[in-house]
């Protein structure tokens, strides 16, 4: 890794922010990335690999691909690492609108209905990046149920990432993230920072409180769930899956969706063949 090391010699930054990498190590890499978390690299995406892992390599100390590829082979806290490197995380609060609504205008109302007894509602977002899709989900729930008193409402937030995880934890944007929300949900869910984090906002506790964040691996032969869902989300995460995990991923979220539960893709992520669902509304299935 020539380049590199002048460059480490110069003391500043790289100014190709890539590193070279040969297809040898390239496909140890993609074998890796397959086997752990699904994800399908194609070869396209050698630059984006290179420039993803030049940070983790430069704190490392680490100037040669094939030697960070033997470290994460043998220490799954840094495969850990490489996967928060890697992954791709765009989000954004109430991304695909119309599924919050449908959320609140059809499903909700169903759920109130079938749960009247039980008082319990269970929604899952797989892959969850930062956090804006849960907390989407949560503002739908309040707003939608107005007093909650007496009803048990969860939302687990899962993603591969533990990165983005802290991120979403924290529950604190930048305002822009908001500003095209209207102004009283803004009040309602948000706290304008002072001061110095004047361009900050900070999701409120009580919404903070309806969503557990955990690590959770989509690629995993079981998910640790004891309860049923009524609803999943799983928009734009497996597009990064080839077509047998896809289908691994999918019996997974039919077995752990309640009966008539919902299940939400991500826009170009339509579902080939039945799979046990049948479609409701813009990729949304309902289980049956
Ligand atoms: C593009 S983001 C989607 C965020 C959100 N669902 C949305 O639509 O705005 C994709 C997320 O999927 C996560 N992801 C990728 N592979 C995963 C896997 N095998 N298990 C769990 N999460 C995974 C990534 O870490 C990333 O945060």
């Amino acid at each position: 890794m020539e380049g590199l090391k002048s460059f480490k010699a110069q003391g500043g930054l790289c100014p190709p922010c890539e590193i070279s990498l040969s297809d040898e190590i390239f496909g140890l890499f993609q074998n890796l990335i397959y086997t752990t978390a699904g994800i399908r690299l194609s070869s396209q995406k050698k630059g984006l690999l290179s420039s993803r892992l030049l940070r983790r390599l430069k704190k490392l100390g680490i100037d040669s691909l094939y030697e960070y590829y033997r470290r994460v082979k043998d220490d799954s806290d840094e495969l850990v690492e490489m996967l928060n490197c890697i992954s791709t995380n765009t989000t954004h609060f109430f991304r695909e609108n119309h599924h919050f609504e449908y959320l609140k205008n059809k499903i909700i109302p169903e759920l109130l209905r079938i749960k009247s007894s039980e008082k319990t509602i269970r929604i899952w977002s797989a892959g969850c990046s930062t956090g804006e899709e849960p907390y989407s989900i949560a503002i739908t729930l309040c707003e939608a149920l107005g007093d909650m008193r007496g009803w048990d409402i969860k939302v687990l937030a899962t993603d591969i990432s533990t990165k983005v995880l802290d991120a979403a934890q924290s529950g604190i944007y930048e305002y822009e993230a908001v500003s095209d929300m209207p102004e009283d949900i803004v009040r309602r869910y948000f706290l304008r920072g002072a001061g110095d984090n004047i361009e900050k906002i900070k999701v409120r506790d009580f919404l903070k409180d309806m969503i557990r964040f955990r690590r959770l691996n989509l690629k995993d032969g079981a998910y640790p769930f004891k309860r049923k869902f009524d609803v999943i989300f799983c928009r734009n995460v497996m597009i990064y899956f080839d077509e047998g995990m896809k289908q691994h991923v999918l019996s997974m979220f039919h077995r752990h969706l309640s009966e008539n539960g919902h299940l939400f893709l991500g826009h170009s992520e339509t579902m080939l063949g039945s799979n046990g669902f049948k479609s409701v509304f813009i990729t949304v299935y309902k289980k049956i």
